[in-house]
Formats: structure tokens, sequence, C-alpha cells
């Protein structure tokens, strides 16, 4: 293919994708199958190895990380950013009003009937995105304002940032930026943040306290591929230094046409924000303070600021916030309690999590009794003891922290805590494996681990058998009628209507729950039901495309797994751990005895397996019926072809269609295999099997 085919096709291929993402991560409203994103994906990433020379730093191919850092270099702000004033009741709102016209009033500047833009204060990482000439070029974390950290590496990988403002300046009719800074924060949704918590427990890796430390933690990663695996969100509130170039520029003169400019520009806006009058900021204030739970993300207040752009002008700066802006405050969920007691629990895993037990605190309303701890080094960080008074936080609705220990009210005898080395439900010893932040019981018999484990068998992530509550998990195991999650297959109304609380009709309901998950189970949740270490709905998938059955998978040697995409040498051995224990293969042999066996609907290919392309030299010559000529080559370079330019007699293939031209008859004296057009089609159809048997190249 021509260079500048290549080059045409590059620039199309990206721009579809940074559009389809777009609509995917931006509107949220996505007009793409995933299955056909993953064609234009891999197509990219094909034509992109196959041309290094077109490289391009915002391919969207490039969201997935790169190089590692030493440090983040510091870099000054072109305008300093600003903190906000607070105010923390609606007198404080009065007198931020009051300030703001006495202000103008001294400066001569009538104030009447103003408005005011208001939306959520955004609880993560203050971020400054660059754009030259509409293309991203760069990311500073705020700092201290006036200096702050290069981060241009990891705010890439952020799915919503947009790479390129031009297409969307093209379709909303908006002059192309020669410079826009853009502010605005970076957060973490509350799924999200819960799902990789999961994933870090799971791991045994580093726990997140709340969303805000993880967002600010996952955007200060040295390795941009673990930011990039990091689901990480950017809500724009404002812009920095702007330059227009040769334009007249957007002429803009409120904060609300700058939002809606930027929204225009393809940036994530909030739909949240509003104009309101001065008479309106309080109740929209407590409107989201009511609402804020709904909302997929944590906020700790509102913003307010003046929206005529000269009033804000007018307004100036103080030395360290605008007289224009203020930010209203939820109040903060914070009390003191006494720390009476720290429970060590035993996760499915065998993770042993210590929890506080409190002296129950109510904050903002709620209860609070117990807090997760985490681990035995932020118990040791915190130099938390028994009985001593603490500092608890309930952010949003996630789980209760202690912050801190007040230790002026520390007690003489306070001993420090002392983690247990042993399993706390089965007395065996614990574990603390390398470079682990987890103690972890290694009993696979341990009755803890067993309620733990056979709830995650029958829950969402696993086979998702319906009414089967912890509770009923608890009593089953309690009466002895569950030692492993293939017992529950052989229950029956009998066995089960002794047990307190069973109705006949409940008993009947189970057995038939039971039984239609049987039918239901397919492979991937049947391989994530089995609890293996690291091994979640993802990862499980990945292998239920590669390995036709438990058989295959369990006969997979460490090398064949770590051969898939995404399995690195840790989750290849959490893998063969499982299946080189006798009782877990016995669990198997259960499985299959009752028919739990499900099957890959997919043929088995590796991805590392040779195609009939593979190493192969092509060259084309003549119009192929069905298909363009560069996209022809891309596939067969995408399936580790080659495509050259003239005949010799390296070549391995001339695919000749229509009017073939003097090629042809080269090749022919050359000896080299012709294919017809329709001969190259079944290659690739064939091809395309394997393809589509491979994971998603879009899974960090
Ligand atoms: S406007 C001149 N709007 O709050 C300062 N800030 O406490 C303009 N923040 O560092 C800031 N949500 O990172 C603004 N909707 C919002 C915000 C917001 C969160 C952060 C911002 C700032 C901090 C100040």
């Amino acid at each position: 293919m021509s260079e500048t085919s290549v080059a045409d096709r590059l620039r199309e291929l990206r721009q579809l994708i940074h559009d389809h993402d777009y609509r995917y991560y931006v509107l949220d409203d996505p007009r793409i199958e995933d299955a056909a994103y993953d064609v234009l994906y891999r197509e990219l990433k094909a034509l992109e190895a196959a041309h290094p020379e077109l490289a391009d730093a915002n391919s969207p191919t490039r969201r997935v990380g790169g190089a590692v850092l030493d440090g983040f270099a510091s870099r000054p702000h072109r305008l300093r950013m600003y903190s906000l004033d607070n105010a923390m009741s609606e007198a404080e709102w009065q007198d931020f009003l009051t300030r703001a016209a006495n202000k103008l009033e001294r400066d001569g500047v009538p104030f009447e009937a103003p408005t005011f833009w208001v939306d959520p204060k955004f609880d993560g990482l203050a971020l400054e995105i660059i754009y030259e000439n509409g293309v991203y070029a760069g990311a500073l974390t705020r700092g201290d304002g006036v200096t702050g950290e290069d981060v241009t590496e990891n705010v890439r990988t952020v799915r919503n940032v947009p790479l390129d403002l031009r297409p969307h300046a093209a379709r909303t009719g908006l002059p192309v930026p020669a410079l826009l800074e853009v502010r605005g924060e970076v957060v973490m949704t509350r799924q999200d943040f819960y799902e990789l918590n999961e994933h870090q427990r799971e791991q045994g890796g580093k726990i997140f306290a709340n969303p805000r430390n993880a967002a600010a933690g996952s955007v200060r990663q040295l390795d941009s591929k673990i930011s990039a695996a990091r689901p990480l969100t950017f809500f724009t509130y404002g812009v920095g230094s702007q330059d227009w170039g040769a334009s007249a520029g957007p002429g803009w003169t409120r904060h609300s046409e700058v939002m809606a400019g930027l929204a225009g520009l393809g940036l994530p806006v909030a739909s949240q924000g509003k104009v309101v009058a001065a008479d309106g900021v309080y109740p929209y204030f407590e409107a989201m303070g009511m609402g804020r739970q709904e909302l997929p993300f944590e906020i700790d207040g509102v913003v307010v600021k003046v929206d005529s752009l000269a009033l804000q002008t007018a307004l100036d700066f103080t030395d360290r916030a605008p007289r224009f802006a203020i930010a209203l405050k939820f109040p903060a969920h914070e009390g003191e309690t006494v720390l009476r007691q720290i429970d060590v629990q035993v996760g499915r895993t065998g993770v042993l999590t210590p929890v506080a037990i409190l002296e129950p605190v109510s904050l903002a309303g709620v209860t609070v009794a117990r807090a997760t701890l985490h681990n035995e080094d932020e118990i040791k960080a915190k130099d938390l003891r028994v009985g001593d008074t603490v500092v608890v936080r309930r952010a949003g609705d996630v789980i209760p922290e202690v912050v801190r220990v007040v230790e002026d009210k520390r007690l003489p005898n306070a001993e420090p805590f002392d983690f247990p080395h042993v399993c706390p439900s089965c007395h065996s010893p614990a574990v603390r494996g390398e470079g682990e932040a987890a103690w972890r019981c290694v009993n696979l018999a341990c009755p803890a681990m067993l309620r733990r484990g056979i709830s995650y068998f029958v829950s969402k992530s696993g086979l998702d058998i319906e009414g089967l509550g912890a509770k009923w998990v608890q009593a089953l195991i309690d009466q002895g009628l569950v030692k492993t999650p293939a017992d529950l297959f052989d229950l029956t109304e009998a066995n089960l209507l002794p047990l307190e609380r069973m109705a006949e009709k409940s008993a009947a309901n189970f057995v038939a729950a039971v039984e239609a998950a049987k039918h239901a189970a397919t492979l991937p949740r049947l391989i994530a039901a089995l609890g293996i270490r690291q091994v979640g709905t993802r990862t499980a998938r990945t292998l239920a495309e590669h390995f036709t059955d438990l058989d295959a998978l369990g006969a997979a040697t460490v090398e064949e797994l770590t051969a898939l995409p995404d399995i690195g040498p840790e989750v290849a051995g959490a893998i063969r751990e499982f299946f080189d224990n006798a009782e877990n293969r016995r669990l198997l042999e259960r499985f299959r005895e009752i028919g739990l066996w499900p099957v890959s609907v997919v043929k088995p290919v590796s991805p590392a397996a040779a195609t009939p392309f593979t190493g192969k030299r092509f060259l084309f010559t003549g119009a192929l019926p069905d298909m363009a000529r560069d996209k022809a080559q891309t596939l067969v370079e995408g399936a580790g072809g080659k495509v050259v330019g003239s005949v010799s007699k390296k070549l391995d293939y001339l695919v000749a269609g229509a009017d073939p031209g003097s090629k042809l008859a080269k090749a022919q004296a050359l000896g080299v295999t012709v294919l017809s057009p329709e001969q190259f089609a079944a290659m690739l159809a064939e091809l395309h099997v394997e393809t589509r048997t491979r994971k998603s190249l879009l899974d960090p």
C-alpha cells in the first residue's frame, strides 16, 4: 500500500475511534457494537505496527500507557491555579455576595440582578490539560497552584479526555484554539472505585480509602500502564490560558458560554451545571446535598461562579482565591469515637482483613459501628490501639474509615496491635507473601473461606443462583449439608426442609433455582465462580475464549497461560496452583458427574499460533472484487504477513484480481503461487475465526 493511502487510512481510523470513544465515554450514547469497534481498533493496531514511521502520540492506541518514569517533572502553570474560599452556611454565602457587591461598588461597577453558574464540587484531583492547535499536548496537576507535576502520559489514558479537539470544532463550528488550557477534576466513579477495590482485595494489593484517593493515586502513577488500567473520569469546570490565534475566537462573555463551548470542543462537562439567580444558589446547594448519593461520583459541595466574565475580571482575585467564585461545602461526615476492638475476618481468597469495631457514633444521620482497616500496614501506619479515641469519617456511601488517632486521649496502658499470624477461623498458620500487603489463610478447608467461597460461587459474579443469600449459605454449611460448591447440586427438598424458616415452597424454589443455574452455566461463569485468586469475570472470559472446557484449562502450562492477552505470571501461577490442588481436582470431577460441564462456544486458538499468513510475503495486482486494496493489505499485515512491492523469487503469494497486468506473468515465470481473489478470501475467512476468538485488544 502506498504511504499516502496508509496515512489516509490511519487518519480515518484514528478519527473514527476517537469519535466512538467520545460517544461512549462523554455522550454515553455509543453507536457501534463492541465487536465492530474491536475490528477498527485491531486494524489500526496492525497498520501502526506495520508503519512505525506514521506513529502519532495521540492515537487512540496510546491510551494504554507507555514508558515508566523515574519521577514527575515539575512545570509552571501559565496562569496560576487558584484555590477557592469556602462557605459553610447560608450566612457565609450571603457574606460572599455582600463582599462582591461592595468591591464592585467601590470600583463603580453595577452589580444588578447578577446570575451565577453553579456546578458540583468534584471530589478528586485538580488538573490542567493543555491543547496546542487543538491537539492534546500535556497535563499538569494543580501542585501548589504555581507549578504542577507533569502527568501528560497518564492523563492521555483517561478515556473521556479528548485527544483531538479539531473534529469537534469542525462539527460545532467553533474555531480551533492555538492554545487552550482546560481545567477540571479527575475523579473515580463510585462504581469504578468499588470494583477497583474488589480487584485489589482479591490480589492482596493496595486498598484505597475513598474514590478521591484512588483517583489521585492513579493519576500519580509513574507507570502509565497502571494509570491506564485504572478507571478515571475527567470533568471540566473552566479554562486557563487561551490563545485563539488568527481566528476571532469564540466570543465568550459568560462562564456558561465557556462551558457550552468546552462541551462543543468535545470536553466532558457534568450535566448538573446551570445558571441561576442569586436566590437560586442556596436551593441548588440544598438540592445537590439531598441528591448527592444518586450521583455516580462523589462531590463535597457545589461551586458558584459569577456568570459574567466582565464581572469576574472586575472582581479579580485575592492572594489565594477568586472574588467571583466560592465553594459551598457540605458538612464533613466526621466524628470522634472509641475503638473498642479490632476483628480480623477471612475473605473468600483467604485474605485476613482487619475491621475496627467502634463505639457506635452518628455521622450525618447514619450510625457507624464498624470501619475497614484494610491491612496490617495500615494499622501500623496509623498506630491504632484498642481503646484509642479515633476520628472516623464517612465519605458519601463509601465504607467508613478511621482517619487517625486522637493522641491526647490515648490511655497509658494502650498496647500496639499484634496482627494475628494464624487464621482466626481455622487457626492454621497464615502467610504473607513477599510484596503483598495481606496475610492470607492457605487452608483450603477453612470454614470461613468455605462460606465466602460458596457465597461467591452463587453470587452474580459466579453462577448467579437466585435466592441463595449469605444467611442460607451459612445455614447449609452449619448443618453440614454443603462442604463444597458441588454439594449444592445434590440438595433435595427433604434435605432442606429441616432448616429453620425453610418452608416447602421455598425448598422447592431453592432446588429449582440450583437446577436452573446448572443448565444456564456458561464456561466463563463457571471459571469465574471457582474463585481462583486473581481470576475475576474478565480474566475468566479470556480463559473461556481460549480453552474448550475445564479439562483444557486445567492442563494449560504457565507458558501457555502467559501467552494469552493480559495474563501475567502471577495470574498464571494462581491458575496452576488451583488446578494442581488435589481437592480442587476432585471438585471438578464432581462437576463433571453432576453435569455441570459447560464447553466453550468458540474454537480455541492461541494468539501466538501461526496463521497461514505468518512470515509470508504477499503482493497484490489487479482489482479485488469485495475489498479495498489497503484493507486487504492491512489484514495481511495484522495476521503476521508482509506486503512487498515487487515480484521476486522470495514472494510467496501473488493475489491477482481483475486486469492483473505484468506482475502476473512475471510471478508465473518465477513459479510464485498465484491466488484468485476467492482463494485469498477463503484464507482470510479462516483467519477471521481466529481473530474473533482473541480477547479484545482494548482491555489493558
Ligand atoms: S472552579 C479559581 N469548579 O476545588 C478556582 N473548582 O477548593 C476555580 N473543584 O482546586 C475553581 N470542582 O480543583 C471549580 N466545579 C468546580 C470544582 C472545582 C472541584 C476544585 C478545584 C479547586 C478546588 C478548590
